[in-house]
């Protein structure tokens, strides 16, 4: 089983939610008393936070990492605009754009994708997303409720594939309608972004499966994520896409020795804790429709007087940061040497894709590829389309 490792672009700012820290990279926080930023980031200056960005995207492909993934959340820079701002600042690096089907028709999305594939060398991933927030979808304009948020994905990729593969694409579904089009051309030469989708809903399962190349998940125990892909992975061999490819998004806390590592966690909680985000995240949490994780029943437990290490859930696997409001949830904690080993175990149970950050996310990538990625160097192999996958989404 191959394996391979993408970072993250903080589209939502750097250190807007971490707990403590003065530095700012930019206009997502509020410049500090206490540090500062180089530059105001005001519109028209020379340098702006997608500069930032650039500067970590350059640092992920220096060190190593095959991608960056890149939430697209309303409250941050818009992926797929800033993943075509930085394609020809970076030269192997893949960009997952998250977005979800109703931001876009299919044919506009796979004539972007067609373009944007051909100026960037085929570097553009998708994550197919439909909405953890009812109250979110309802904000920005969607009204459609979340198993059909999901049926209108499927159609959604149907049609993309059917436009991508065919000059003159015939479709007749609930949602969607195509009658002769398709990508003609040299769009013809790109090829089809790899696709990931995510979700724990019976309906984001069964979108896995019947389309998926790669199903994400945010970090549980090994035994929870062992269960959750043996389950994707049975639903996509009904779907007759046996290939389909397991990545993890997991924080990383590493330094030397444990003991260095566990006092970097512990200063992020205590502030987390000192400045009542605890609280913030409680207040937010009705805005989340999806599944609790099997760590987050048991912030229920947990009373006043917590301390950071009552959120170790397996060894050197911490579930803090998600009790201080700081998502994915769970990070590795450790020293170079248990960071490996943990990832060697999430690796058996069968993630071949591992999204590795830490704060700030310039540096911990440069820490990272020093210390964590050269271990790999043998298995590595660039995320890809699974050679067996049968496209079940395609109608001719
Ligand atoms: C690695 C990963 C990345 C995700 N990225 C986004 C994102 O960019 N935007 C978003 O709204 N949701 C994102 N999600 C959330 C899922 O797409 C999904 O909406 C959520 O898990 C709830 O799905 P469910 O209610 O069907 O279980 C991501 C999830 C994972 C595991």
């Amino acid at each position: 089983m191959s394996i391979d490792f993408f970072t993250r672009l903080p589209l939502h700012g750097e250190t807007l939610h971490l707990p403590g820290d003065p530095r700012n990279r930019g206009d997502w926080q509020a410049a500090s008393s206490e540090g500062g930023a180089v530059s105001d980031f005001a519109v028209g200056d020379d340098f702006t936070y997608i500069d930032y960005l650039g500067q970590i995207a350059r640092a992920a492909e220096i060190n190593g990492f095959g991608g960056v993934l890149m939430v697209n959340a309303p409250g941050g820079e818009e992926p797929w605009t800033v993943c075509s701002l930085l394609a020809r600042e970076t030269r192997r690096l893949k960009f997952v754009t998250a977005f979800q089907p109703f931001h876009f028709s299919p044919f506009a999305a796979a004539q972007m994708a067609a373009t944007y594939q051909r100026a960037s060398g085929n570097r553009l991933v998708w994550n197919i997303i439909n909405g953890g927030s009812e109250v979110i979808q309802r904000q920005v304009g969607d009204f459609t409720d979340h198993d059909d948020r999901y049926r209108r994905a499927s159609e959604f990729l149907d049609v993309v594939k059917g436009y991508w593969h065919n000059e003159q694409f015939h479709y007749q579904g609930t949602y969607y309608q195509a009658d002769g089009g398709g990508l003609r051309g040299p769009q013809k030469k790109a090829e089809l972004p790899l696709i990931c989708t995510a979700g724990s809903s019976e309906a984001a399962r069964e979108l896995a499966a019947r389309h998926a190349d790669y199903y994400l998940m945010r970090a549980e125990r090994p035994e929870d994520i062992r269960a959750l892909i043996d389950d994707v992975r049975q639903r996509a061999i009904a779907h007759g896409n046996p290939g389909i490819r397991f990545g993890l998004s997991i924080d990383v806390i590493t330094r030397p020795s444990d003991e260095e590592a566990f006092a970097e966690a512990k200063r992020y909680f205590d502030e987390g804790i000192a400045k009542g985000v605890v609280k913030a995240l409680a207040a937010h949490a009705g805005l989340r429709s999806a599944r609790k994780l099997s760590f987050e029943h048991e912030y229920g437990d947990k009373h006043a007087g917590v301390a950071f290490d009552d959120f170790f859930i397996h060894p050197n696997v911490w579930s803090g940061f998600g009790y201080i409001g700081l998502p994915p949830g769970i990070a590795l904690v450790g020293s170079y040497a248990n960071v490996v080993a943990r990832i060697r175990e999430y690796h058996a149970v069968g993630i071949d894709l591992f999204f590795l950050a830490g704060y700030p996310h310039l540096e911990e990538s440069y820490r990272i590829g020093e210390h964590i990625l050269p271990h790999f160097r043998q298995q590595r192999r660039p995320a890809s389309r699974p050679a067996a996958a049968s496209n079940p989404g395609v109608p001719a």
